[in-house]
């Protein structure tokens, strides 16, 4: 058994004072897992099985895309791939009779899961001083790809030095940035559609002006809380 294997075999039970994971916990992450599955389909196939110039009538960033120079349009389908990698498989990874039964499975997606956000994550620098949605969005989603990156190496850092707790710390954190994308396409309807409560039209631009930063921060508050509850180490600003 190599030294990772059994840093990852043991099932953990809760320390004192914190609940056992129960029902509640098993219907959150089949949630996730569906929503995951539903958005790296519904938002990435599109792009691999259509031209941007095909795609610019439909629902999407695609149109915006068409005239960017190739190099954009490369990080943006460079993009598009490793987050939906790692959008499909990082919920997977969260499931613990996959971790017990067949850790090889767990490292080698793991990997695969951590390429993904990689790959996505630079992509994602590239394309996001050329997002529509001007300074925010620049400011908003090179945030989030700065943090997804760094999140993904702190993670793949304590895994490698033993440190099991603080990687499914970090993983949480990772993976609630990953899930940015699923949350994003939440937000942006509801915002969207919302003026029609108050007898006004619905207006995209004005919702995609916030999405930048509201599809990642209370994501990772909740990422933070849940870290908490599960008595594993959570984040202390430097005093
Ligand atoms: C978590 C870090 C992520 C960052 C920083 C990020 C950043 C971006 C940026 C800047 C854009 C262009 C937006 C614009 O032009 O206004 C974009 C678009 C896109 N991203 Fe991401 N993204 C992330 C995660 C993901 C994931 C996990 C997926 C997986 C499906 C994904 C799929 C897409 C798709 C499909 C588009 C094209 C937009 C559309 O047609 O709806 N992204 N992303």
């Amino acid at each position: 058994m190599t030294r990772v294997t059994r840093l990852i075999e043991p099932v953990r039970t809760a320390p004192a004072g914190t609940r056992p994971r129960g029902i509640r916990s098993r219907i959150g992450w089949i949630f996730v897992l569906l929503t995951a599955l539903a958005v790296a389909a519904y938002a990435a196939v599109p792009y691999f099985t259509a031209s941007l110039e095909t795609l610019a009538g439909s629902p999407g960033l695609a149109g915006d895309y068409v005239d960017k120079p190739p190099f954009v349009q490369a990080a943006l389908y460079a993009h598009i791939a490793g987050g939906a990698v790692a959008l499909a498989l990082g919920a997977l990874q969260f499931w613990k009779g996959l971790r017990a039964r067949a850790p090889r499975v767990h490292r080698w997606a793991g990997r695969v899961y951590l390429a993904g956000v990689a790959v996505g994550g630079l992509a994602g620098l590239v394309i996001a001083p050329t997002s529509s949605a001007g300074y925010v969005g620049f400011f908003g989603f090179t945030a989030l790809a700065v943090l997804w990156l760094v999140t993904g190496w702190r993670a793949y850092r304590a895994i490698r030095r033993g440190e099991v707790r603080s990687h499914q710390a970090w993983m949480i954190r990772n993976y609630a940035l990953t899930y940015s994308a699923v949350t994003l396409r939440i937000w942006l309807p509801l915002l969207v559609f919302a003026p029609l409560l108050f007898g006004q039209t619905p207006d995209f631009d004005n919702a995609y002006a916030v999405v930048p930063f509201l599809a990642w921060l209370p994501n990772l508050v909740f990422a933070e809380w849940l870290i908490r509850r599960r008595g594993l180490p959570s984040y202390r600003l430097p005093v």
